[in-house]
């Protein structure tokens, strides 16, 4: 059976309300993450994916910066477990590799290292606390 949901990559211009209302349920209202530090200003500029269950609800998100910087990788917990990380991640690895970036790499929450491993992302250095969360940065070379 094909996914339940799908998802594509979109502008921070047309995905502006989709993408925000994730991120504030999962990050700011889950995970207590400051609202200052989530809106970092840098969304205008990344590359975000959009996953849209098919019912045509926003279920997670994820984005890109130009650095190849990957973030803010979220998925509504009722739709967890589910590959829809995946997906998001596919499609931001897919985008990168079509622009020929060489390394991606992402400031991973600790408890998602499994889930970047399965990618083949690295770990490198210490854990770091950032917005109050144990992070620890991870690299991938395409
Ligand atoms: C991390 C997150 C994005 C994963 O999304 P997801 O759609 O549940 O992930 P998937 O179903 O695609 O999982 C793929 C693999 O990742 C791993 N994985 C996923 N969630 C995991 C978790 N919470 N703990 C450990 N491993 C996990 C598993 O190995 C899984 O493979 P499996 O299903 O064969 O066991 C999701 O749990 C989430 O939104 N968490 C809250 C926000 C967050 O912490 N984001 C990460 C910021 S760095």
């Amino acid at each position: 059976m094909s996914n339940p949901f799908t998802v594509s990559l979109v502008t921070w211009h047309d995905g502006e309300p989709l993408l925000k209302s994730i991120r504030e349920s999962v990050f700011i209202v889950e995970q207590g993450v400051p609202k200052e530090l989530e809106w970092d200003g840098l969304d205008e500029n990344a590359r975000h994916a959009l996953a849209i269950s098919h019912k045509g609800d926003a279920i997670g998100c994820g984005r890109m910066l130009s650095n190849g910087h990957v973030g803010r990788i979220s998925v509504l917990p009722q739709w967890r477990k589910q590959k829809v990380g995946t997906a998001i991640m596919e499609a931001l690895l897919a985008y990168a590799r079509n622009h020929d970036y060489q390394n991606v790499d992402v400031d991973a929450q600790t408890h998602a290292m499994p889930f970047y491993r399965k990618f083949d992302f690295v770990e490198h250095g210490e854990v770091f606390m950032d917005a109050g969360l144990p992070h620890i940065k991870m690299a991938l070379r395409l």
